[in-house]
């Protein structure tokens, strides 16, 4: 290299600086004078595994060297030599024969034990007598047993602080809870103890219940408890007795529930006052009307020795038979009357009409009696025709009859009755024929008379329908002939 009086240019170094690069090299990669130094892996060590003490920058003029147990030169804690000259190894009287040592200075421990924790110390003689020493220390952990969770009560009292405890003890190790699978931390109504070992419920509530569980960490191993249920004492409510019903239909299976809040909770069902059965769910077969009565529940929690009753009374009905109906003529004229009545062999039911399947609509024609079970219609109108039901029904069932079909048919004075004067030339002679339309199908007797007073001496004829014969009246005058069909024929009229 030369020396260069040229300015420097960019990138190159001034021959002092190249200098000192050179010697800082020299020193970094230089053994004799590196650190020994001793690094445990892993760092944290299971009970039971392996555990290296990985040497770094071991001298290479070595002639020996020793693992002590611990941190001073005594040779009932010698461990393990090795004479590099010619590659031997001698176990020393601390020796537990799970230890190998190695060339390159490494000491390898096997299925480590809580005992051989602690400090351990590499003394080195060189070839020049010179002595070197290089320290470590490892910790072994214990794999951590399965926590356990306890308490000191069997159940916590609504209201009450209630401590859980995650056994066992162990040392250099963290707990954690959770409750439902949720972490739990401290707030306001839990408290931690400073080892978080202990979980205390300063005011249990009911929500409190769920599944607790702890877990223990430590480097070398995590453990999780089984999931211990908190019962929290509470209660109890006034019991709630479901369906609500009253009554209930007779050949079916009747089935009642109590549902009270209460922790612990004893139930029982009483029947008139007798014990039926000690379960939440009432079942009972094929009911009869000798099931009607008075069913209790109770809801019994034994810690606080309280109970509470709620009573319901039940009905069991046979279902209703199918009503019928009676009328006395199902064809009534317009503006005639007309009476239904629904017959029922059921006592303790209710009636209701219905028109054409509809609910009837009561008109002011309409009237029911007291029980409903007779309709009339007073004056019938055409309107009025068509299918009517009556349907009975109890709390449990209903029937409807069958239906009756009722016909309203135009009375007389409804349709207009006329009368039309035919004349009719026969030769010289004149007819004329009084022509009736829209005679009533229903007429019994019509009469002619003379005039538009019905007076007697004015009475031509009449017709009697039943008979189906005239009679001539004081008016007749021999030339009027009368016709079923209501008409009065002139003869030779004057
Ligand atoms: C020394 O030897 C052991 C065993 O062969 C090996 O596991 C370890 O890595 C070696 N240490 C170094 C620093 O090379
Ligand atoms: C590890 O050591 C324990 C006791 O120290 C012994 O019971 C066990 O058999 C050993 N396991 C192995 C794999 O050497
Ligand atoms: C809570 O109650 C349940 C059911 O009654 C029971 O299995 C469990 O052991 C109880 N828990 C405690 C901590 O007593
Ligand atoms: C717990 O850790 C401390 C410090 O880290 C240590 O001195 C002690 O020996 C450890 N105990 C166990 C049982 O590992
Ligand atoms: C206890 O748990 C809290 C988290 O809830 C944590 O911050 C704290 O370090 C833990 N204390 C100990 C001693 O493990
Ligand atoms: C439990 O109830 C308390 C108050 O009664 C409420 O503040 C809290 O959020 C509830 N916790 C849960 C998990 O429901
Ligand atoms: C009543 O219960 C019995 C037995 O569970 C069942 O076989 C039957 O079908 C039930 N009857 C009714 C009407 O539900
Ligand atoms: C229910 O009881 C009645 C008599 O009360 C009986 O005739 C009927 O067969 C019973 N039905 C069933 C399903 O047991
Ligand atoms: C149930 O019936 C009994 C007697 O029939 C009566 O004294 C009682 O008040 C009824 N209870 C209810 C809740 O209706
Ligand atoms: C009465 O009936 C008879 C027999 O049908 C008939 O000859 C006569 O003309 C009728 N008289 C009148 C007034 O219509």
């Amino acid at each position: 290299m030369e020396l260069s009086s040229a300015p420097l240019h960019k990138g190159q170094l001034p021959w002092r600086g190249l200098l000192l690069a050179a010697s800082l090299l020299i020193y970094w990669s230089s053994p004799t004078t590196a650190q020994v130094s001793v690094e445990p892996v892993p760092p944290h060590v299971a009970e039971g595994a392996n555990v290296l003490l990985l040497v770094h920058n071991l001298p290479e003029t070595l002639r020996v060297f020793f693992w002590y147990k611990g941190e001073t030169v005594d040779d009932r804690k010698e461990i393990a030599r090795f004479l590099m000259s010619n590659n031997i190894k001698k176990p020393g009287p601390a020796c537990s024969g799970r230890e190998r040592i190695y060339r390159n200075g490494s000491l390898l421990f096997q299925n480590v034990t809580l005992k051989d924790a602690g400090a351990y110390m590499l003394y080195m003689k060189k070839k020049n007598f010179d002595i070197r020493k290089a320290f470590v220390q490892f910790h072994v952990y214990p794999r951590l047993p399965k926590p356990k969770i306890t308490s000191k009560n069997f159940y916590a009292r609504e209201g009450s602080p209630e401590a859980l405890m995650c056994e066992p003890e162990t040392e250099n190790t963290s707990y954690l809870w959770r409750r439902n699978g949720q972490s739990l931390s401290e707030g306001d109504r839990l408290k931690l103890s400073e080892d978080n070992r202990t979980l205390t419920l300063l005011s249990v509530v009911r929500n409190d219940t769920g599944a607790y569980e702890c877990e223990t960490r430590n480097p070398v191993s995590t453990s999780r408890s089984d999931p211990f249920t908190l019962n929290i004492t509470y209660g109890p409510d006034v019991p709630i007795i479901s369906p609500s019903n009253t009554y209930f239909r007779s050949r079916t299976n009747l089935s009642l529930s109590c549902q009270a809040a209460s922790s612990p909770a004893m139930f029982y069902w009483y029947f008139n006052g007798k014990i039926l059965s000690k379960v939440k769910e009432l079942f009972i077969l094929n009911i009869t009307t000798k099931n009607s009565g008075s069913y209790s529940c109770l809801v019994y929690n034994y810690v606080f020795g309280i109970m509470k009753t709620t009573v319901k009374n039940i009905t069991v009905l046979e279902p209703v038979t199918t009503p019928s109906i009676q009328i006395r003529n199902t064809t009534v004229k317009e503006l005639g009357s007309v009476f239904l009545t629904c017959f029922s062999r059921d006592t303790g039911i209710s009636i209701h009409w219905l028109f054409t399947g509809q609910k009837l609509g009561l008109t002011d024609r309409m009237k029911l009696s007291l029980n409903n079970s007779t309709l009339s219609i007073d004056p019938v109108r055409k309107e009025d025709s068509g299918k009517y039901q009556c349907e009975v029904s109890n709390p449990v069932s209903s029937e409807r009859s069958d239906p009756i079909q009722l016909d309203i048919i135009a009375s007389p004075t409804t349709v207009q009755v006329t009368v039309e004067a035919v004349l009719s030339h026969v030769a010289e002679v004149k007819n004329i024929l009084l022509r009736v339309h829209n005679l009533p199908d229903t007429a019994q007797v019509f009469f002619w008379y003379k005039g538009k007073t019905l007076v007697k001496g004015n009475e031509i004829a009449r017709f009697l329908e039943s008979k189906r014969t005239n009679k001539t009246r004081p008016a007749y005058s021999t030339r009027e002939k009368i016709h079923h069909s209501g008409s009065l024929l002139f003869r030779i009229v004057t």
